[in-house]
């Protein structure tokens, strides 16, 4: 028994969609509810749909009884005046987990590498059913960020880096990768986030949006790349030091947007 999954993440693990016209809509994200919610970097949550339509951010499975990412609650507040925002998290016809907005404010790219982390996407998913992805659909125009991946947390040949511009769509399986977003700003950046189930509703939506995973990489200074992981080295090094000097050991972190 394994899970369903889509195809078209086999090879590379994300997808990039056409892009969305994202200048047409009003900015809906505006006037939604944020909530405190600690996740890589600075951040606030708006929550569309949560694990019982509550104004929070939980992991589903940290509720009682613990669920997996599926079969979220429309957060009424937020969806009344977000209709398009939910309308598009609805588009694939795929079971819907969490759905957030995420306000993100400027951080650098040696940061954003500290911050890169796994999903937990699938915890608690029964086998026989869909793989959980997640899609990011960019909402402020943020043409110089990118949505950083690795395959391999400390590795730099393995990162893709996709610009993050108005109506940027991608769906990635975020609990393959490592990922985080690197913010240029100076505002902050909005994105509509979604937890979807893969099957035949989605993989359809892919195919509808000429899902592709061709991401050429903007271009990035070796030097910068470098003294990132040597910086990113030197603060692990130092809080696991830290932490052992109170009898604690680093743990990996696992989806800090639970
Ligand atoms: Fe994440």
């Amino acid at each position: 028994m394994s899970f369903i999954t889509s195809p078209a993440f086999a090879e590379k693990g994300y997808v990039i969609l056409d892009s969305y016209d994202q200048v047409g809509d009003p900015k809906e994200w505006l006037d939604l509810e944020f909530v405190d919610w600690k996740s890589s970097g600075v951040t606030r949550f708006a929550p569309l749909a949560s694990a019982f339509g509550e104004m929070e951010c939980n992991g589903f499975w940290n509720h009682t009884p613990p669920r997996t990412d599926k079969d979220g609650v429309w957060v009424q507040a937020n969806v009344d005046v977000a209709p398009i925002l939910k309308a598009r998290a609805e588009e694939p016809g795929a079971n819907i987990g969490r759905c957030r907005v995420i306000e993100l404010q400027p951080n650098d790219y040696t940061n954003a590498i500290y911050n890169l982390h796994q999903d937990d996407n699938n915890r608690l998913n029964p086998e026989g059913t869909g793989w959980i992805v997640r899609g990011f659909f960019n909402l402020s125009d943020d043409p110089s960020s990118v949505l950083i991946l690795r395959e391999d947390r400390f590795n730099p040949d393995t990162e893709v880096r996709i610009p993050l511009p108005a109506g940027a769509q991608v769906i990635v399986d975020t609990q393959r990768f490592w990922h985080a977003v690197w913010q240029v700003g100076p505002e902050p950046r909005y994105c509509l986030i979604t937890s979807w189930e893969s099957g035949p509703e989605l993989d359809a939506y892919i195919e509808k949006y000429h899902g592709a995973s061709n991401n050429v990489n903007p271009p990035l200074d070796a030097h910068v790349i470098e003294d990132a992981q040597a910086e990113v080295r030197r603060r692990l090094a130092e809080r696991s030091a830290t932490l052992a000097s109170q009898g604690k050991k680093l743990a990996d972190p696992v989806d800090p947007e639970a």
